[in-house]
């Protein structure tokens, strides 16, 4: 891990997208993150289904739909979550989007959520900390009986020792209770990330995430 410097970045002169996770500014997200390719986590869960014909999937905390594209190209069936009505609207301008057959898309807060329709794949990439803590054990329940026996979940989890965890509103685990979550699970790609980054105005971010690939014991 390299170590935090102080003074700012020059040949930064936007601000990094971490900024906007910090507020909870997700149009603001969205809008720095246009263009994106999907996530390794999903990349990954996607290379191990490559002997199934595509099912039924979740992106949970979609945004603006990265994720929900590479799952619709490669023939899933997607339910598309997310809390942000602006999220989903941009998700649903993506060319041939709107309409698309395989497509469902949910405006709904993780605290109520309620039942998920059970699937072979839940992807929530960098979403679930965002979960406040007194909803999270009911919201983690959620996410793993929407899974089916031999099913997958892709994403991240944020770790104890990243600089949201002091944020109050925030899911984050240490290590061993990450893992622990994953009672039942194969895990399948487990990778401690663990960096400094400093933003445009020389603040400096700790990162501790989790990137996860896990299936589901049948
Ligand atoms: C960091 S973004 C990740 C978006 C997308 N999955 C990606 O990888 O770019 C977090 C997403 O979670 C959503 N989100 C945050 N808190 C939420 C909550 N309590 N309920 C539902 N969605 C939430 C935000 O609207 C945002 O789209």
């Amino acid at each position: 891990m390299s170590e935090p410097s102080n003074t700012p970045d020059p040949s930064q002169d936007t601000p990094p997208t971490f900024i906007y996770g910090a507020t909870r500014d997700w149009p603001g997200y969205f809008e720095s993150v246009a263009g994106k390719p999907a996530r390794e986590t999903l990349l990954d869960a996607l290379d191990r289904f490559a002997d199934e014909k595509p099912t039924d999937a979740i992106d949970l905390g979609c945004g603006e739909g990265r994720d929900t594209q590479e799952l619709l190209e490669r023939g899933w069936n997607v339910l598309a979550i997310d809390g942000s009505q602006v999220g989903v609207d941009k998700l649903l301008a993506r060319p041939g989007l709107q309409g698309h057959p395989n497509l469902t898309t949910r405006v709904s807060v993780f605290e109520e959520l309620g039942n998920l329709p059970t699937v072979r794949l839940l992807n929530a990439s960098f979403s679930i900390p965002f979960c406040t803590p007194e909803h999270f054990d009911a919201f983690w329940n959620t996410i793993t009986d929407a899974i089916e026996p031999g099913g997958r979940f892709s994403g991240q989890l944020f770790g104890d020792r990243d600089s949201w965890a002091s944020i109050p509103d925030r899911s984050h685990q240490t290590i061993d209770e990450a893992k622990a979550l994953f009672e039942g699970f194969e895990l399948e790609m487990f990778d401690e990330e663990e960096r400094d980054k400093q933003d445009y105005q020389g603040i400096v971010k700790r990162w501790h995430v989790f990137h996860i690939v896990a299936r589901k014991h049948g």
